[in-house]
């Protein structure tokens, strides 16, 4: 039997299928562990569960001990995770991909939805009970059929949200570092072009490539300045991929006209020029938060974890 450590609240079925094989030590406080109990929790455990909250870096591994065989992320992103590090202590790094595709494009669907329609700016209005009636030039917003939608990143997530806007009659543009499959882009009408063909031509931006030293800052003023000054952002990827600073700023003058963001530079912090503003849409990271998706996240954690411990090939090994 094995000691796994499971560092955040997780659903119960992941944590049942670890029960039956090993001993577990989930953290169950309603509070994110703190890290000097995180750092005294991972001694001597032969896996850890990880959340995306959790860095998983070099100064924790080492306080687990050399007896440890596997970090399970329960999430598709895993910036928190120093990989290399585990690597070279011969570690297994595993993520969480494909379960959480459609819930996540969900949320980037909504996104756009919200900002090019004015959905959060018109909640806030009534809720503030300010006074309203129809009116023909009441809160008018942007359509989206006939419009071009750029995609950064087109793995699962990217491809699944370009199925979303295909079906609400919008031309499809994509940036990739990793080959898609011709049959799929197709399918979906989609064209690949550079990142400056797409920042320029794009009606709806939607961000989903991974976040690391390539992507920080990806989107920063000088990108936004070559962007229409209709052209909406999104970002359900992760915070950093976007200058917050500049884009509060490009928002603030018009330089774009609106984004939606899910996902923050410095979370849980937003950075407090956006909360003064209607042109952008801000919630709080809920890419994945549907019950089934996360319980699928979790019992893939556990299915990682498991195989790891077992001896066995992992599901979704990272990398
Ligand atoms: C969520 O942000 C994830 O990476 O799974």
């Amino acid at each position: 039997m094995s000691r796994v450590v499971v560092t955040g609240r997780v659903p119960d079925a992941a944590i049942e299928k670890l029960r039956a094989e090993h001993e577990v030590d989930a953290w169950e406080g309603p509070e994110s562990i703190g890290r000097e109990e995180l750092l005294r929790r991972v001694a001597g455990a032969d896996a850890v569960v990880s959340l995306l909250t959790e860095r998983i870096d070099a100064e924790l591994l080492d306080a687990a001990g050399p007896q440890l065989k596997v970090v399970s992320n329960v999430a598709v992103g895993y910036d928190n995770i120093d990989v290399p590090a585990c690597t070279g202590r011969g570690i297994i790094a595993t993520n969480t991909p494909g379960v959480l595709t459609e819930a996540t494009a969900d949320i980037a669907f909504g996104l756009i939805l919200m900002a090019t329609r004015r959905l959060g700016e018109g909640e806030r209005l009534i809720r503030a009970g300010q006074p309203w009636k129809w009116g023909m030039f009441f809160l008018l917003g942007s359509s989206l059929q006939g419009k071009t939608l750029g995609i950064v990143g087109m793995g699962g997530i990217g491809q699944a949200t370009a199925r979303r806007a295909k079906a609400f009659g919008m031309d499809i543009v994509y940036q990739s570092r990793s080959e898609i499959d011709p049959a799929i882009a197709a399918e979906l009408g989609a064209r690949q072009v550079d990142l400056d063909e797409l920042l320029t031509l794009s009606d709806v931006i939607s961000l989903h490539c991974p976040y690391g030293a390539a992507t920080h800052h990806l989107i920063g003023a000088e990108q936004l300045a070559a962007m229409k000054s209709s052209t909406y952002l999104v970002n359900t990827a992760r915070g950093p991929i976007v200058d917050e600073a500049a884009l509060a700023a490009a928002l603030h003058e018009g330089v774009i006209a609106g984004a939606g963001l899910d996902v923050f530079e410095n979370e849980p912090q937003v950075h407090p020029e956006l909360l003064d503003l209607e042109n952008v849409t801000l919630v709080p990271h809920l890419g994945s938060a549907t019950v089934e998706t996360r319980t699928a996240m979790a019992v893939l954690a556990a299915d990682n974890t498991l195989a790891v411990l077992r001896g066995e090939q992992p599901p979704t090994p990272i990398g």
